[in-house]
């Protein structure tokens, strides 16, 4: 691109506009690369940039044009009220598993405190530390301390130090989460056995093999955080078949899932002995979410 030392902001930002055709998206590389957010970044767009700066845009365009997502090449993405670090070892998180922790937060909201939750396949963190996040200031003004404790499982261990150093950025509401790994309900201590009052998990769930899954996706998020096994139902079973015994008597189990898997979802939640069934669609009417109460 252009000369360092020489070119400002302004200029810059049209350079990278032209290359990645969305404004926006441009505005955000080059305030990575500026290490200025926001009003800074504007107030300084006749400001020349240094070599580094520059090289730093020019890398990330480079990588921009490998088709490598720009999430990853951002190294942050937003959340719901987080701001995640991300990168290859994890899924970048998407705008419908929001919805999943909307759903989960309503259900917490009618039960007895203290709330027990876990967040299985954690990936960078983004359900469990919302869930951390979002309950502790619902529950700040009845319980200053101890009214939740949320784990994060992931069996990639790769995964889980990318939702440690999110963790590290939680504050406050970090103090009551714990972090642990292994194959689903394995990484739990068996101590905690009937003790969760919801479990939530966005498991991989697409059918291996997928002819419609983006190449983006393919081509650059983890294997093990998409394929679910020829219907991607494999990994949802074992959640469910798993569930009932580490829920509290009508404790929930929250589950994202693919938008044709609602009916076979529900056959799997009744053959487990889930009561009070319900799959819900996201905005766009697709079956996203299904959630099932333990029997008491
Ligand atoms: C679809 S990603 C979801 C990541 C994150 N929860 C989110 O919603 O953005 C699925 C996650 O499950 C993890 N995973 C896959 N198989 C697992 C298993 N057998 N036990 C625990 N976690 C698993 C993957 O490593 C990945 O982080």
């Amino acid at each position: 691109m252009s000369e360092p030392g020489t070119v400002d902001w302004r200029a810059l930002w049209s350079d990278a506009e032209a290359i990645v055709g969305d404004r926006t998206k441009a505005r955000w590389l080059c305030e990575v690369a500026s290490g200025m957010g926001g009003d800074e970044f504007r107030a300084s767009l006749d400001e020349p940039a240094t070599e580094r700066m520059v090289a730093h845009l020019d890398a990330m365009l480079a990588r921009l044009r490998t088709g490598e997502p720009l999430q990853y090449v951002l190294g942050t993405w937003a959340f719901r009220h987080l701001e995640l670090m991300i990168d290859r070892r994890v899924l970048i998180p998407r705008p419908e598993t929001e919805f999943v922790v909307d759903v989960a937060l309503e259900l917490c909201k009618g039960r007895q405190r203290p709330i027990r939750l876990a967040d299985l396949g954690t990936g960078c963190g983004a359900i469990g530390l919302s869930l951390a996040f979002e309950l502790a200031f619902e529950l700040a003004r009845e319980l200053p301390r101890g009214g939740v404790e949320v784990w994060l499982t992931d069996v990639s261990v790769d995964a889980l130090d990318v939702a440690r150093a999110n963790l590290a950025g939680l504050g406050r509401s970090a103090a009551n989460v714990r972090i642990a790994d292994g194959d689903w309900f394995e990484a739990l201590p068996m101590g905690l056995v009937g003790s969760f009052d919801v479990i939530v998990s966005n498991p991989p769930y697409v059918c291996d093999d997928d002819p419609e899954l983006e190449a983006s996706v393919r081509d650059w998020e983890p294997s093990p955080a998409l394929y679910g096994g020829p219907n991607g139902l494999d990994q949802i079973e074992r959640l469910v078949a798993g569930a009932p015994r580490w829920l509290r008597g009508g404790g929930w189990l929250v589950l994202e899932i693919g938008a044709s898997q609602g009916t076979a979802v529900r056959a799997l939640f009744e053959e487990h002995g889930f009561d009070d069934i319900v799959v819900r669609p996201d905005l766009a009417g697709r079956d996203r979410v299904a959630i099932g109460r333990s029997s008491a």
